[in-house]
């Protein structure tokens, strides 16, 4: 007999020549953002001093596919395609007569599917005369990817990592530094909203909204430096739609398509990477498919947040986007998967799931590790904690179609490798881990603050 095919491979030329940009076939428009001080639609010249006109124009395009630079696909060659693979060993484990399917997002440098996006704004960024950019980062993947794309381009590149993971993940601070990064601990005494915020809560364990203040300021105070987001924002959703047109045509190879299509979600990036092509299929009626994205229990912004305005960061600095929101003062607790705690939701994730094209589900710590460890043990791949929320739920998924004696194909991102989260997995091993449910009254007060702010 055989071998059963696993890996599903393209060739280097198979990189998309085109991102694709959902805006082009929204069945409403946008909300558009606002400006935090006057509360009125912002235009590219208030977004200036912190991106370049490249990358607003993105963010603002309403154009189906929109050209990727040479330079930016050649950089993605050293990873891309990324491998598409059949979890055999995951439906042995499982007993399912479900057909799993995975991206594979780890091969890149970083780990992660953070570099489709950092190539991409290192790029423009050179383009444009810019040396130095300012970040923030949470698991550190961000802070990673954006720094290896720095020492590409040959920008300067300063991090402000949440404490809390700058305290839990040494290694990742020192990868960034090798990559030439500079790291500070956010909040850090660099900035005045650092330096505030440290002076109320001298122990703060950090959380993006902060360390998004602290880089945004950062950039907005020095004429050499802009500011990068890694998630969250409509152009960076644009550049990590590369995973998904791939899948389309790596399913394609596989001879299937899938019945329900699933990813993490913590500010929506990798989530619309692989399903906006097929989110994009189902909105032009050419194709339907159940998509769901994954968070966790402790920051469960699509399910238990807000569809309204808030800003994207503590210090109220960023414009008002219309999204899934917790309230922008809500600091998360400091569960392992450093790269879903945000208190918001990219705003077109939230007007897919406000609009019912999208699902959300939201899992617990504990079953994201328990599904890591099997997948580990099955696949042989240890999933980044973030990933493994979309394993829970593909696990589930499974075990609903063995009870219900039904094959669906299931196929999901797996976002990044754990081998930064060996702290994690022995605290889970160990036992140690608890799970963490926000409190009814915790969120209430949260949004509170959200009073007096448009609608
Ligand atoms: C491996 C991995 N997956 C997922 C995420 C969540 O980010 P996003 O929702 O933007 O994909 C992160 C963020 O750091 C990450 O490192």
């Amino acid at each position: 007999m055989g071998l059963k095919q696993t890996k599903f491979i393209l060739p280097d030329e198979r990189i998309p020549h085109a991102w694709y940009n959902i805006a082009a076939d929204l069945p409403v428009p946008l909300p558009p953002p606002l400006h935090p001080g006057t509360g009125q639609p912002i235009g590219p010249d208030d977004l200036a001093p912190l991106f370049p006109m490249a990358l607003i124009g993105q963010e603002v395009s309403a154009e189906r596919d929109i050209e990727i630079p040479e330079p930016v696909r050649q950089a993605y060659a050293s990873y891309r395609p990324s491998p598409l693979y059949r979890a055999h060993g995951l439906e042995r484990a499982l007993g399912t007569s479900a057909k799993i399917f995975y991206k594979y997002e780890g091969v890149s440098p970083a780990g992660s599917h953070k570099p489709n996006t950092a190539i991409a704004q290192a790029f423009y960024n050179k383009d444009a005369g810019v040396t130095r950019l300012a970040t923030e980062t949470g698991a550190g993947q961000w802070g990673t990817a954006l720094s290896i794309a720095g020492a590409l381009f040959g920008l300067e590149v300063k991090v402000y990592m949440v404490r809390a993971s700058y305290d839990q993940k040494p290694y990742r601070r020192i990868l960034m530094e090798t990559y030439g990064g500079q790291v500070v601990a956010s909040p850090s005494p660099d900035t005045n909203f650092g330096r505030k915020v440290l002076a109320a809560t001298p122990d703060s364990p950090g959380s993006l909204g902060i360390a998004i203040s602290e880089a945004v300021e950062d950039a907005a105070t020095r004429d050499d430096t802009k500011y990068s987001l890694g998630s969250v924002l409509n152009h960076v959703l644009m550049h990590q739609t590369v995973i998904g047109i791939e899948a389309l045509e790596q399913m394609a190879m596989a001879g299937e398509q899938p019945d329900v299509v699933v990813a993490c979600a913590g500010g929506g990036s990798n989530f619309a990477g692989l399903t906006f092509p097929f989110a994009g299929q189902k909105l032009r009626g050419e194709a339907d498919y159940r998509i769901i994205a994954v968070e966790p229990e402790a920051a469960p912004s699509l399910t238990r947040g807000t569809y309204r305005y808030d800003f994207g960061d503590t210090g109220q600095m960023t414009p008002l986007v219309k999204m899934h929101t917790l309230g922008h003062g809500f600091i998360p607790e400091p569960i392992h998967a450093g790269g879903l705690r945000y208190h918001g939701m990219a705003p077109l994730v939230s007007l897919l799931k406000d609009q019912g094209i999208i699902e959300a589900q939201a899992v617990h710590q504990t079953r994201s590790f328990e599904a890591g460890v099997l997948f580990a043990r099955s696949e042989g791949i240890l999933p980044a904690p973030e990933s493994s929320h979309a394993i829970a739920a593909i696990v589930g998924l499974a075990r609903e179609a063995n009870a219900a004696g039904t094959s669906p194909v299931l196929l999901f991102n797996l976002s990044g490798h754990g081998h930064f989260d060996l702290s994690a997995y022995e605290r889970y091993l160990s036992g140690a881990m608890q799970d963490y449910e926000l409190p009814d009254d915790a969120l209430a007060e949260s949004l509170a603050g959200l009073e007096g702010l448009p609608v």
